[in-house]
């Protein structure tokens, strides 16, 4: 297992003026380990996979950065610069990039991982730029996280696969319910292409 760099991540978020919650790590966030081990065991029993791994919004790579696949597979996006500069300090593993949905463009994508992302940006707006990727890459699977129990907290979306992705989705696994913050829940899904 990874180390998690405590001392590094807090003078990111002092040097950087990072948001205090990146502090957090991948050790601190069960949802963040349980979405690791689903996507590795999906790969451990697909084997030879074909295409990448890229996660929306990745942050400082706690999930996409424990992916078990070499640096020339995987890559994060986040919108923000300072947040991928640091990510590729602490994961030299993993590509990372400044970017979001518009810069997932003609790739074959294994896995495509949006993970405590979508529960603050407008609905409309993610189905749209959701639709553009899955029409113009070819997508395997999508794994997210839907909430609930969000009535009396901050998170403004539970988001609903189903509704994101369309009838060419099929939910194939869904975890156990995982806490969230301020009472809320989640449950981690992954969603696979019907062929
Ligand atoms: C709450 S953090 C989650 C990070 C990571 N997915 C995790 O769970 O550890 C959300 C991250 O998404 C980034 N972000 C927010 N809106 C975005 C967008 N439209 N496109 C790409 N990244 C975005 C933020 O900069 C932040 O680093």
């Amino acid at each position: 297992m990874k180390r998690q760099n405590r001392f590094l991540r807090k003078l990111f978020i002092k040097l950087f003026r990072l948001d205090e919650w990146h502090y957090s790590g991948h050790r601190d966030k069960e949802y963040a380990q349980y979405t690791v081990k689903i996507i590795n065991n999906l790969i451990e029993r697909d084997k030879k996979i074909s295409g990448h791994i890229i996660e929306i919004g990745c942050g400082l790579g706690d999930i996409i950065g424990y992916i078990k696949a070499g640096r020339n597979k995987k890559m994060g996006l986040d919108l923000e610069q300072k947040v991928v500069y640091a990510a590729g300090i602490l994961h030299p593993d993993t590509q990372f990039r400044k970017g979001s949905f518009g810069n997932v463009r003609n790739q074959e994508v294994y896995c495509l991982i949006m993970i405590n992302l979508l529960h603050f940006i407008d609905p409309d707006y993610t189905k749209r730029e959701i639709k553009k990727i899955l029409e113009n890459n070819k997508v395997e699977y999508v794994v997210l996280d839907e909430l609930r129990g969000t009535e009396k907290t901050s998170y403004r979306y539970e988001c609903h696969g189903d509704e994101i992705l369309g009838e060419q989705y099929i939910a194939c696994y869904q975890s156990k319910r995982i806490n969230a913050a301020q009472g809320a829940n989640r449950h981690i899904i992954i969603y696979k292409k019907v062929n």
